[in-house]
This record gives C-alpha cells, structure tokens and sequence, in this order.
C-alpha cells in the first residue's frame, strides 16, 4: 500500500554546522520520511553562489551506494536549499572512542566502504579534497556514505588529468605535497586522508597536525618510530597498509588498486560476515530510502560487527513493494519542488523537544524523530533545568572553559584543544518528559578532540549524570 500524500515537514533537529550555513533534519509529519536539508546562505560569502553550484552540479554526477544522496535543490531568495539522504546512524567519528579507536573488524568494514566510495569518484574525474570522518556518516545498517561536497572538484575531464593547485581540506588530514608543491595530484591527495581516517579508526588520535618537517609527529613517522604513539596501537597488518598510503612521496604511495590489494585490506576478519560487505559498492538504481523510521530504533554503541551479525538473518532490509518507494520518492521530489510544502520551525530549533505539537503519545519515551537521532554526545542528569544548568556552567568554568549563553536553553563553551587549535561547542538543555538532556554539538574545531571534551565534562558531572539503562537516546 502506497503511503497516503501529506506534504507537511518539519525541520526538526540542526545535524550540523559550518561556514556554509547549517544541515536540518526535515521530517514528514505523516509518513516520518527524514530529508537532510543542508541550508545554504548565499549572501554569507561572496563567492559562494559559485561554490555552491558547483556542489550541486556535482552531487547531481553521483550515485554510490557510498556516497549520500542527492535528491535535488530549491532557491528561494538568498537561501540555497539542498535536499540529501539523511544517515541514521551519524558521523564515523562518533564510532570512534578517543584514544582508543573501535574494533579492527569494525575499521576495516568501514575503511573497506569508504574506499569503495573514493574510486566511485576517482573514476568519475571527482576528488573530494576533505575527506575526514567529520564527513564520513553512516545509515541505518552502519553503511558508510561520503558526504559534504562543497570543497569537491573535478580533475579529470573527456579523459584530460590537470593538477590542482589550490589548498584546501583539514590540516590534520591534508597530504604533505598539498602543503609543499605548487601543484599536486588529486587522487593521492584523497588517499593520503584516507589512511589518516583508518589511523583514527584504529588509534582514536590523529598522527599530526600537518605533515610537514616542522611537525615532530611527521617526522617521527618518516623515521618509521612505530614504537610511537599513535602506531604502536596499531597491529601490524594494518601499519603495513598505512606504511604504503602514508608514504610522503605521491607517486610512491599506493593507489586504489594498490589499496585494495592490501592483505590487511581484504582479509577476513574474525566477527565479519563477509557476504554482507559492500565492498567495491556499485551504482544504485533504487529510489530514496521508504519509510525511514523504525521502531527499533533503540540505538546503543553496539560494535558494527554485532549489527551485522543481527542485519545477516535479515538482510536484505525489507523493501516492502515498488509503489511504496514511488510514493515515498515523491514525497521527497515534492519537498524538493517546493510544492505546498510547509517547514514548521520553531524560533530556536534546538529545542524542539519543548514544542509539545512534536511530542509523541504520552507514555512513549520517544517521538518519532527522536528515534532518529543517534548520537553519543548526550546525556540525561538527575536534576531540574535550574540544577542542570547551574551545575554545567560552575563544572565548565571551573574546567576552564569560557561559557556563553546563547538563548534561554543553549550555551556556548569555548577553549583550546591539546593541539592549541580553537574548539568550540554547544550545549542544549532540553527538557524530555521531566527530565533534563544535555546536548553537546561540535561547532568548530576537531571532531575526535570535541569528544574527548565531552567525555571529561560528563565524567566531572557525574553526581547530576542519570542511570542511562533503559534511557533510548542517551549512549
Ligand atoms: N549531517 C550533515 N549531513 C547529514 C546527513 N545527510 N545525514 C545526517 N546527518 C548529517
């Protein structure tokens, strides 16, 4: 049965921020479809109507079961409107434990479907140039999809190579030629950061801060000190691979193909069910995703290779009947035309757990786009708003950190990472049911470093900090 027409959608959730603008989460009122609406504000820089066609030009190239999708683009004034799949599961760097990493089988399934989404690109003359697990987000299986391509360019044209020139990407995660050479190939450039990504994946710090001579670190790792922090985390069949991407010389470092010939690469490991990876993608010829609420969205850091062994009895996901996806893509098609659509939003869209018209049944824990939500930076406290924030702000302060309130339930808090690079974050106070939800979000600075803040902020609230067994949203 085809889902009945409803046009209403609601911006629901900011998923994320940057220079550009920011990314809402637009859900369906009726059907509980999810729509990432990234919301570009095209008079914030002067040259970015330029860039922002350029994103959409290129996003409309693609279709990779790794790469987000792009289901169109609306302007209306001077706002730049584009509507993208919206991934479930969140950012890879949330996967990530600081210092630590996540299970090898788990970065190897991941590292495998990241590269599979880079030679989809590579192969259309696309590089991304910012490939870091910031951009990196995951569905509902824990698929990894790219994301982000406004930094995006193309290098190869009618078959013709040209170098680029221009310095962009995150510094912790740019090749050494970027920085070095006036002009440099893209493609190594983009597989440098991806053995940057598995280094995160598998240590949970990141090696540098730039790959240059005057960086210890860098050195360090030239001079092969694997003993080092943060390779001697490391096994030593994935060092190997990272030996042969993390080579400073582009054309000595390994290629795709060199990549995926890696032992460590293609391995089975103990845990995966290897039937069910992805690996080498391939183009979808399939819709936007159905319905994308489930009710079982009761999501916890379960390791990857836990989820795949649960999706291996299933797969693949029921995809109910071809008229549904018909429907639902036109839903989305609608949205995107901006036929008698209607964005609800409230004055401050961070708390829109207080708008009660979203709320769900009383007695269920969660609405339905709460379910969405999957997010490890959160946590319930035993104490009212008034407590709640109180003890925030005498804990941050105390910690350091320069705090700032925005509007009635969010404050800033600002500091300096251990690499001495600005990190600022914000924290919603949201009241759910009674109870108080402290919603960190990164909004400049380091994902992985955002993190280990996070972590040390909860640790030192721990007297206000609820039981999380039986809380849904909370990890
Ligand atoms: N943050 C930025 N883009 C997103 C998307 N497409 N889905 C989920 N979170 C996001």
């Amino acid at each position: 049965m085809a889902v009945p027409f409803v046009e209403d959608w609601d911006l629901v959730q900011t998923l994320g921020e940057g220079a550009y603008g920011e990314v809402q989460l637009a859900v369906n009122r009726k059907t509980e479809e999810a729509v990432a609406v990234k919301i570009v504000d095209l008079k914030r820089k002067v040259d970015c109507p330029e860039n922002i066609k350029k994103e959409i030009c290129i996003n409309k190239m693609l279709n990779h079961t790794n790469i987000v999708k792009f289901y169109g683009h609306r302007k209306e004034g001077n706002i730049q409107y584009l509507f993208l799949e919206y991934c479930r599961g969140g950012e890879l760097f949330d996967r990530i434990e600081p210092d630590v990493g996540m299970p090898e089988q788990d970065a190897q399934k991941f590292f495998q479907e990241l590269i599979a989404g880079v030679e989809y690109l590579h192969g259309l003359g696309i590089t991304h140039r910012d490939i870091k697990p910031e951009n990196l987000l995951l569905d509902d299986r824990d698929q990894l999809k790219i994301s982000d391509f406004g930094l995006a360019t193309v290098f190869r044209h009618n078959g013709r190579e040209r170098l680029l020139n221009k310095m962009c990407g995150t510094l912790p995660y740019v090749a050494p030629e970027l920085i070095k050479s006036r002009a440099f190939n893209a493609e190594p450039v983009d597989i440098w950061s991806c053995g940057i990504v598995l280094t995160a994946m598998l240590a949970g710090e990141l090696p540098w801060d730039q790959p240059n001579d005057a960086c210890q670190e860098y050195c360090d790792w030239k001079e092969s000190k694997h003993y080092l922090t943060p390779w001697k985390k490391i096994e030593a069949t994935p060092l190997a691979l990272l030996s042969k991407i993390l080579i400073e010389n582009p054309s000595s470092r390994l290629t795709i193909a060199g990549v995926k010939k890696d032992w460590w690469f293609y391995k089975p490991i103990k845990g995966v069910k290897r039937n069910f990876l992805s690996i080498g993608g391939g183009s979808e010829a399939t819709g936007p995703l159905g319905k994308h609420v489930r009710s079982d969205m009761n999501v916890s850091q379960r390791s990857h290779s836990e989820e795949m062994t649960t999706y291996s009895s299933t797969q693949p996901e029921p995809r109910t009947t071809i008229s549904t996806w018909d429907s639902s893509s036109s839903h989305i098609d609608r949205l995107v035309q901006g036929k008698g659509i209607s964005f609800s939003q409230p004055a401050c869209p961070e708390n829109m757990l207080l708008n009660s018209q979203l709320m769900g049944t009383p007695g269920s824990s969660q609405n339905p786009w709460q379910r969405l939500v999957k997010r490890m930076t959160r946590f319930f406290t035993k104490v009212d708003a008034e407590r709640s924030y109180n003890n925030l702000k005498e804990t941050c302060e105390k910690m350091g950190y320069v705090l700032k309130k925005c509007c009635a339930n969010q404050v800033t808090l600002s500091t300096t990472d251990r690499r001495n690079n600005k990190l600022i974050f914000k924290v919603n106070l949201v009241e759910m049911e009674g109870r108080i939800l402290l919603d960190f979000r990164l909004s400049k600075g380091d994902g992985l470093e955002f993190k280990r803040h996070f972590l040390n902020i909860k640790k030192k609230l721990g007297d206000i900090v609820a039981n999380q067994k039986g809380v849904v949203l909370v990890t």
